[in-house]
């Protein structure tokens, strides 16, 4: 199905950064977007702005509750053309000390609520198949983070390589059934997630800019979107030098400082 012809389409993590940028790109006469987040505020404001009919579905992607009720309520409505899973965290996390709570918080957003919104949309992607919409579209908002590991991106790269592994595999599986699965694996891009980084992001997009890019992409038939060229091409090359070379510069970026092993306290009283 072409982007044109996508009548309905839900967003979900729309309140800033690339969802905002994307409801401000797709927003339409002729196509209703139903956009989704925790920040009730910013989905009212950018619904009222829309250039065509936008409702706002707050919902907290890691409560089980407001996910059933906001797919409840989507169950009433016509079918979806397409969903985008964008919604997102990232934490950072040093060697020092492997933080187990931050690992699980970003596992929990980034893999395991989305798994579950894939698990809402399916039913809703196959609904939309069964009143004659056509290659109704899943999109899945990973990260170029998953071409090549990247210090301090323990537990972020972790969930969106197991959100890109997770995604391939149910792609292997649907897409006899007509349905379009697609990844979008973006560099860096300014948003306020990024805008927490006190690291250089170089070849950093603007969220206009990566908006127009999914889009473009969403137009054409490659799988994984990814962009910008320079720094997906950067981190594709990267994974495939000999390892000695790979970690020989990932530890040039590396901030790590040696921690000094613990003094040991030695009991010598019984011998
Ligand atoms: N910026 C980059 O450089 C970059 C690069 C690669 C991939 N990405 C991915 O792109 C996506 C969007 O990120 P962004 O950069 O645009 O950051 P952002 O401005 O912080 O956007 C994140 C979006 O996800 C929503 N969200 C987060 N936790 C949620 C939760 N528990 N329930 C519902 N919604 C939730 C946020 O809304 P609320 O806070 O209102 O809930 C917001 O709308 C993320 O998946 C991110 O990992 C970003």
């Amino acid at each position: 199905m072409l982007l044109d012809q996508c009548r309905r389409i839900w967003v979900v993590g729309a309140s800033s950064g690339i969802g905002e940028a994307l409801v401000k790109a797709l927003g339409h006469p002729d196509r209703t977007l139903i956009i989704s987040a925790r920040n009730e505020e910013a989905l009212n404001s950018l619904a009222a702005s829309s250039a065509g009919p936008c409702i706002a579905l707050p919902m907290d992607i890691n409560k089980e509750e407001e996910v059933d009720n906001a797919c409840r309520s989507l169950a009433e409505q016509p079918p979806i053309d397409m969903i985008i899973l964008n919604a997102g965290t990232c934490e950072y996390m040093d060697s020092n000390r492997l933080d187990l709570a931050l690992l699980e918080r970003v596992m929990q957003t980034n893999f395991f609520s989305i798994v579950r919104l894939m698990d809402e949309a399916l039913p809703m992607m196959r609904r939309a198949l069964s009143q004659g919409i056509s290659r109704p579209k899943l999109v899945v908002m990973s990260s170029s983070v998953t071409y090549q590991a990247l210090p301090r991106a323990h537990a972020y790269g972790a969930s969106k390589s197991a959100l890109r592994y997770f995604t391939e595999c149910l792609k292997a599986d649907i897409q006899k059934e007509g349905i379009d699965v697609r990844l979008v694996s973006p560099g860096f891009v300014k948003t306020p997630l990024t805008d927490q980084n006190d690291f250089e992001m170089p070849f950093r997009v603007s969220a206009e800019d990566a908006a127009l890019e999914i889009i473009k992409g969403l137009e054409g038939e490659r799988f994984d979107i990814s962009f910008p060229k320079k720094f997906t091409t950067y981190l594709k090359t990267l994974a495939r030098l000999p390892d000695a070379w790979r970690f020989k510069i990932l530890g040039k970026m590396s901030r790590h400082e040696q921690v000094d092993a613990p003094s040991q306290t030695h009991n010598n009283s019984g011998s």
